[in-house]
């Protein structure tokens, strides 16, 4: 087989190794335009994950590279005049030229011509390859030649970041936050061989411009960092390689391969360089290209192939790498965390790490975050909680105004269709009863409607007539008897939603038979076969006011102890608020401040009827994932008005506005949302959406993410979903008197 690589990075050249190796045959030509010495950039990091891959591929470049690593397991965070030590990381690195080095004396042993000093300017020459590579980096001419075909996209980050190198032998992978009088910049550095580090400074686009560095020249930029980090370089002199101030872009293609032409590493993705992932990546494709080609004789096959299993493992990194740059272009909003609480943030922010995998790397360390997270919630509660050993954090009691819960896990408000004339029944009690002796701290009634009218199916609950107070009474008390659970009323009003089928019947569908009229505040049919709904006058506001007002009373009479506001999922309330379903042209629409006017006034009215004593949750949508709707920067200004209006604690969701949404589902895809409105409108916050594992929730509260971890389908599938954490968690959470004998049970389930 005749390949031709155009590039002679670490995925061109460790490709033609694998190819090589496979069958000495194969004629193999690389085609690089720098010498190895004048490459770019400092070290390269593999984590200790990544070694075996590139050991079972082909041992002699292992070795080779193993003699010139330089390993560590710590990171280091240097944050407001403290430094935490985190231990059991375990990366290695090395300097890029010597990695360039090792593969091209291996490639040259092997038999492949690699042709130093060579820069393609036109493929011509080369389309009659079997294969032709584009390992050629991140501007990839294969790329470009072919660009309708690969699509490619990138994403410019507003972060600048410059590449510099420093003679700093530094300990560990170290991190420094360092304010001057422009703003917070952040330095990555490692050291990648005896006596020489990486040092990488990241500052926000603000931040840099302040510093004149839009207008600097490498040398400047050196003077710079050096004036800037005296203590952190103990001396040392920062040095440059082509050191000019970029944006990161992650690139992404919706094609790797067309015809004979085949990207890989870094022309056909990228992943920012704070997960340290770039050149894994690029060897990693040129091993599974190279097995694929093993396997398959048939070239295009093989090249599909090779795309199909290098996706879901690339996209999950890039989607990791988001989540970290993104954690570095909002750093300034964790400044005010205590060191500890900031760590642990910092080293959980792209999901990969939680709780529990710390806890296996570096016990000590998750010890003294959960011993700090009991102390805090010790003095927020004002009750005593041990510290050695300390709860888990999502086994710690969380107070609000005079309520105190004994964990931080909330079971969601699921709507259960199957109430009559709005009056919870036998069902409900069971669903909720089962799910208050499952464990958890705070346990939510569905969406339960204040009238008839705003009832979203003929199945909802209701709080609007006399009959609802006991029957809800008898579920309150059966709660209040039989667990330490808290319950809380989730009042709402459906809106342009109402008058839907039962969700088993077509979730959102407009009533068949036995409809009603609806309104909301414009006239817009959710679907376009919905029902249009009336435009509210200011008499329909007064009388849905007074609807909350009644039904809040009601809840005060049945002992709920809280009590929910449903402002999200585009229902009446959430109707004012995004302009999406708000074209008003009075008061009530327009500017935000108009906007949440209306579900502003029925807050107020509910505040002067629930007691002072009990707390007052609101749920929002912080995205409505449409062009045009409201943004997570947007919740941030709702949860600011939510507080100043009497607002306790906000229950941060999202979506649900508009039917043709485009969401992007993830793990804990919403939690981003709740951190924002925590730090940013400074309220507490509860997360919900797809946090489902307990390690999952110990790593948002202890990250200072949400301080109350909701969770919907988790406790459908598990009503004793917390009794299972504490199970797993080593942690003794006591039966109720007739499951007595479960106190002495181990239960075993595999
Ligand atoms: C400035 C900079 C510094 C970096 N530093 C680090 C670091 O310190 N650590 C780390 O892990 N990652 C670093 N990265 C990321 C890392 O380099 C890449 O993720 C990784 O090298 C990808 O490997 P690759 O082989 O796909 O591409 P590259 O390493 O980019 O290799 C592509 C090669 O193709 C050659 N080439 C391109 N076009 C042509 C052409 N037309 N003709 C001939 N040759 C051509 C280039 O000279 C280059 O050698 C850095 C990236 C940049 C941009
Ligand atoms: C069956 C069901 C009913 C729901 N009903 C409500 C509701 O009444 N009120 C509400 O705010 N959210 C409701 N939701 C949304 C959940 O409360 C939660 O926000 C969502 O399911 C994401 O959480 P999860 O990933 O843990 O399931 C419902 C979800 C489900 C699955």
């Amino acid at each position: 087989m005749r390949i031709i690589s155009i590039g002679g990075g670490p995925a061109g050249l460790y490709f033609a190794i694998l190819m090589k190796k496979a069958d000495p045959a194969h004629e193999i030509t690389v085609l690089e335009r720098h010498r190895f010495e004048d490459t770019f950039g400092f070290g390269v990091v593999f984590s200790d994950a990544t070694q075996e891959n590139l050991a079972v591929a082909d041992r002699p470049t292992h070795d080779a590279m193993v003699r010139a690593y330089h390993h560590w397991d710590d990171i280091e965070i240097h944050y407001n005049g403290t430094v935490l030590t985190s231990t059991g990381h375990g990366f290695s690195g090395l300097a890029r030229q010597t990695l360039l080095g090792i593969l091209g004396r291996r490639a040259a042993e092997l038999g492949v011509d690699v042709r130093i000093g060579t820069e393609v300017t036109d493929l011509a020459p080369y389309l009659d390859a079997d294969i032709l590579l584009g390992a050629d980096g991140f501007n990839s001419l294969v790329r470009q030649r072919w660009q309708e075909q690969f699509q490619p996209v990138t994403d410019w980050r507003p972060n600048r970041f410059v590449w510099l190198g420093t003679t700093r032998p530094f300990p560990a992978f170290t991190f420094y936050f360092k304010r001057d009088r422009h703003g917070l910049w952040r330095v990555h550095a490692y050291q990648y061989e005896p006596g020489q580090s990486t040092f990488i400074v990241e500052a926000t686009e603000a931040t840099w411009r302040a510093a004149c560095l839009d207008r600097a020249t490498e040398q400047q930029t050196l003077d710079f960092c050096e004036a800037l980090f005296p203590e952190e370089l103990q001396g040392h002199r920062l040095v440059a390689n082509r050191s000019v101030w970029r944006n990161f872009g992650t690139l992404r293609n919706e094609r790797w391969h067309h015809g004979k032409a085949v990207l890989v590493g870094d022309a056909a993705h990228t992943a920012h360089f704070s997960i340290g992932a770039g050149t894994k990546l690029a060897m990693e494709d040129a091993i599974a290209l190279a097995r694929a080609l093993e396997r398959e004789r048939d070239v295009p096959a093989a090249l599909g192939a090779y795309e199909a299993e290098r996706r879901a493992t690339v996209d999950s990194t890039q989607r990791a790498a988001q989540v970290s740059l993104q954690w570095f272009e909002d750093s300034e909003r964790y400044m005010s965390l205590e060191p500890v609480q900031f760590a642990f943030n910092l080293l959980t922010r792209s999901l990969r790490i939680t709780h529990d995998n710390l806890k296996v790397r570096d016990p000590a360390f998750v010890a003294s975050v959960d011993r700090w997270f009991a102390e805090q919630a010790s003095s927020q509660t004002g009750t005593p909680v041990p510290t050695s050993p300390p709860p888990p954090p999502l086994f710690t009691p969380f107070r609000l105004r005079d309520l105190l819960l004994v964990n931080r896990v909330v079971v969601s408000p699921m709507c259960q269709y199957s109430a009559e004339d709005g009056t919870p029944n036998d069902w409900h009690l069971v669903h909720l009863g089962s799910r208050a002796i499952g464990g958890a701290g705070l346990v939510f009634t569905e969406m339960t409607d204040v009238s008839r009218e705003g009832r979203i199916s003929p199945g909802c609950t209701g709080m609007y007539k006399p009959e609802h107070v006991p029957a809800w009474r008898r579920i309150v008390d059966f709660v209040h008897a039989h667990s330490d659970a808290k319950i809380g009323l989730q009042l709402g009003h459906a809106g342009r939603k109402a008058a839907t089928r039962l969700a088993w019947e077509g979730m959102d569908e407009p009533l068949l038979q036995g409809s009603w009229p609806i309104m909301a505040a414009s006239p817009i049919p959710y679907f376009p076969h919905s029902q249009v709904p009336r435009e509210m006058n200011r008499g329909d506001m007064e009388t849905v006011r007074a609807d909350f007002v009644r039904a809040t009373g009601m809840a005060v009479d049945a002992g709920f102890d809280l009590l929910e506001i449903h402002l999200a999922h585009g229902y009446l309330l959430a109707s004012f608020i995004s302009p999406l379903t708000n074209r008003r042209t009075d008061q009530y629409g327009g500017s935000p401040a108009n906007r949440m006017r209306f579900p502003v006034e029925v807050l107020d009215a509910v505040r002067t009827v629930w007691p002072a004593s009990q707390p007052l949750s609101v749920r929002i949508s912080a995205a409505d994932w449409a062009p045009g709707g409201i943004e997570p920067g947007d919740a941030v200004e709702v949860a600011k008005l939510l507080k100043a209006h009497g607002c306790d604690i906000v229950d941060v969701s999202a979506g649900q506005t508009v039917w043709d949404a485009k969401p992007v589902y993830g793990r804990q895809f919403q939690t981003p949302f709740a951190d924002r409105v925590r730090h940013e409108a400074e309220i507490a916050t509860m997360a919900v959406g797809n946090i489902s594992s307990y390690t999952d929730a110990n790593t948002i509260l202890a990250a200072g993410r949400a301080d109350l971890c909701v969770l919907a389908r988790a406790h459908l599938w598990d009503p004793y979903w917390t009794r299972h954490a504490a199970q797993e968690l080593g942690y003794t959470l006591p039966w109720p008197d007739p499951y007595e004998t479960m106190n002495r049970y181990k239960p075993r389930f595999t």
